[in-house]
């Protein structure tokens, strides 16, 4: 397993959009591996594919023990989203910054796993928020998109000033 480089805010590449996995193979198997041992060396409770400059729609996600983790989602798909929730975000590709961010508050996610079973899953409350965050990286999405044009442009001059 390695350890990835994570891409920070505003590198072009985290807008990429992300394709679909067609093929469920060792490399596959390798690159959900890789992404988990990024994630928790960071540390994170989420990452998508897209952060680590791997532009197919893989995202890991670990909430902590309360929720059925840690999982990963390959293809994953929204099929409902349900009421709206507020809470503060922070993203790996962001460091630093945290702003409340308006999402559903309960989820059905469709995704397939590293071996190519489909399944489909609900969530609510933190996790349900965590995987909407990181099934918008593979859209080519962040979370400070949602905010205003003066605090989008504060973080900029923010991260810029820490040099990573
Ligand atoms: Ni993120």
């Amino acid at each position: 397993m390695t350890i990835r480089e994570i891409l920070h805010h505003p590198d072009e590449r985290l807008r990429t959009k992300a394709e679909s996995v067609s093929k469920y193979d060792g490399k596959l198997e390798t690159l959900v591996a890789d992404m988990f041992e990024t994630m928790y060396a960071a540390p994170g409770i989420g990452l998508a594919a897209t952060q680590i400059d791997v532009h197919l729609k893989v995202i890991v996600v670990d909430c902590g023990k309360q929720d059925p983790c840690p999982l990963h989602f390959i293809n994953p798909e929204l099929i409902r989203l349900e009421g709206i929730e507020q809470m503060e975000e922070g993203c790996l590709s962001v460091p630093g910054i945290f702003e409340t961010v308006s999402r559903a508050e309960s989820i059905k996610v469709r995704a397939f796993d590293k071996c190519g079973i489909q399944f489909e899953m609900e969530a609510d409350g933190l996790l349900a928020v965590c995987i909407q965050h990181e099934i918008e990286h593979l859209e080519g999405k962040l979370f400070v998109d949602m905010l205003s044009n003066f605090k989008q442009k504060r973080i900029i001059k923010k991260l810029s000033k820490l040099n990573i």
